[in-house]
């Protein structure tokens, strides 16, 4: 009998590739670069890696052709599948907004009544027209959607913002966000049990590599008389570990903080005593 092997589908090319073959990598999961290649197997888990066309990701989940796969939110949305959001993954956040030229008296999603939108998104646009009880024309647009309003094309765009630097360059201004996104593992909401008990296996690593990506290692000296004044900033995930310095009367104190919350804290501890703070980053964190 063949060993179940988990198959996992990702972006053959786009933003969310470079990071998920990262991810991947962190988990420790071996893979031989199949970027021109349709499909690769992990040499040290059992995992086929298929590269697909990001709009076509979710019907091959729910077809069974692949069991999980990593896109964004946004693509999960637009594609209208019901698959199951296993793990959010922090990376290729974005939101898909409505924008104007710039210098546009929009004056809330009415504006768009009878308007002409380009998009890539058609789905998730009429969502929320529907929403709105807004009647509009929607053009299909499945690249450089941003251009269309200079070209005479649309009155306005939907489309995906990050650093906004394309709608800039583009003479554009966001006005209503429709969805916020990053990318997700997505799965079929029915695997046999012996590829769930593989997908159990890749959710724990990938726990403990997220995990570690969001918090930091921190260490700093203090005397022993602030020890207790430190210690009520700290937002520790337990009991901070505090040592004996060789230095009579100091102490080092350990921790392990969000990556969101040290540059908040930091002055804090300076005043109420700390020296020598160093932050390092974490590789992996069980919990
Ligand atoms: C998206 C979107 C914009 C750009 C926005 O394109 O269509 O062109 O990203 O990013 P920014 O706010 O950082 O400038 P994407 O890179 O996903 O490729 P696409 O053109 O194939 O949609």
């Amino acid at each position: 009998m063949n060993t179940p092997r988990l198959k996992i589908a990702i972006q053959k090319s786009g933003r969310l590739l470079e990071d998920s073959l990262a991810l991947l990598k962190e988990c420790g999961i071996g893979v031989d670069n199949g970027k021109d290649q349709l499909k690769a197997s992990a040499r040290n888990f059992p995992l086929d890696i298929f590269y697909l066309r990001n709009s076509d990701i979710p019907q091959y989940i729910e077809d069974g052709v692949a069991h999980i796969g990593i896109i964004g939110e946004n693509t999960l949305v637009e594609s209208g599948k019901d698959l199951h959001i296993a793990r959010k993954l922090g990376f290729s956040k974005c939101r898909l907004s409505v924008a104007v030229p710039k210098g546009t008296h929009y004056f809330g999603p009415d504006y768009l009544i009878g308007k002409r939108i380009a998009t890539s998104y058609p789905h998730t646009l009429r969502m929320f027209l529907e929403k709105h009880n807004i009647e509009a024309e929607i053009h299909l647009i499945t690249g450089s959607v941003e251009i269309a309003p200079n070209i005479g094309l649309a009155d306005a765009v939907c489309d995906l913002v990050s650093s906004g630097s394309t709608l800039f360059q583009n003479n554009l201004e966001e006005k209503d966000v429709l969805l916020h996104s990053e990318a997700c593992l997505v799965t079929n909401k029915r695997l046999p049990k012996e590829i769930q008990e593989i997908l159990d296996q890749l959710l724990f690593r990938m726990q403990s590599v997220l995990e570690a990506r969001n918090n930091r290692y921190l260490l700093m000296n203090a005397p022993n008389d602030k020890i207790a004044e430190i210690i009520a900033i700290l937002p520790g995930m337990k009991s901070p570990t505090v040592m004996p310095l060789a230095t009579e009367g100091w102490s080092s104190i350990h921790t392990v903080i969000s990556e969101s919350r040290f540059w908040e804290i930091i002055s804090q501890l300076k005043t109420a005593g700390a020296q020598g703070i160093l932050i390092i980053p974490i590789e992996k964190m069980i919990l």
